[in-house]
């Protein structure tokens, strides 16, 4: 069962892990974060289509949209078997929980040039960011996962080789724990960190901290 997504009173939703911010944030910003338990419920096909939306309009690199994603859902079994057998085998785990298996490729090389496309992948990043933050007001949480098994993706949808397989991503509605082994449990209840400003942001030179 999930609840519905209410930003100003998100706190309250039974998988709320919202950031200790030090500073505000949008609530989109603060609550997303990165379930590994996901629900039965599907994912609404409007909701889908405007989260890939999402990833359409980020920025990129010469506008090059390097970005391109095959898409499953558990409406169609055989499909979904095929991107979930794309995880490594920690991430199946707890990834078949998922309602939707997206598979994310980067292309390396610019369409127009054939050059060498140095941030293919972090267009492909910030897509999928965009993706991330359009969930969230709808329920919805995507986890993206760098374990992949690229050559047997690769193999199985005959990939070009101008593509790379860059992650996997989950995408669902929150889920109970319980729904994941037993051994996973813990990080779905742990709460959530990140570094401090001072080793993140400097101010006038290398290592100086701004804060
Ligand atoms: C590019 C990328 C790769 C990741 N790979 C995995 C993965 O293979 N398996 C996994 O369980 N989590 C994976 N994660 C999830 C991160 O561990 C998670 O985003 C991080 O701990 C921060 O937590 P939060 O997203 O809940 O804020 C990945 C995240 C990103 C952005």
């Amino acid at each position: 069962m999930t609840t519905s997504y209410d930003p100003q009173d998100s706190t309250d939703h039974p998988g709320a892990k919202p950031a200790p911010t030090r500073h505000p944030v949008r609530p989109v910003i603060r609550d997303r974060w990165s379930p590994r338990a996901f629900a039965d419920e599907p994912v609404d096909s409007a909701d889908l289509d405007s989260i890939l939306e999402a990833g359409r309009w980020a920025a990129s690199s010469f506008n090059e949209q390097p970005w391109r994603f095959i898409v499953a859902t558990k409406d169609e079994p055989e499909a979904y078997e095929r991107a979930l057998a794309g995880l490594n085998e920690f991430n199946r785990k707890w990834a078949s929980t998922a309602p939707v298996l997206i598979l994310a490729f980067a292309r390396t090389t610019f369409s127009k040039t054939g050059e060498a496309n140095a941030h293919a992948r972090y267009d492909l990043g910030q897509a999928v960011a965009h993706m991330a933050l359009e969930a969230t007001p709808r329920d919805l949480f995507i986890h993206q996962m760098a374990g992949i098994r690229p050559d047997h993706i690769r193999e199985t949808y005959d990939v070009p080789d101008e593509f790379e397989p860059v992650t996997g991503i989950a995408l669902g509605h929150w889920g109970r724990p319980e729904r994941i082994p037993e051994d996973m449990r813990e990080g779905e209840r742990a709460g959530r960190s990140r570094k401090p400003h001072d080793e993140l942001f400097f101010d006038g030179g290398w290592g100086e901290p701004r804060s």
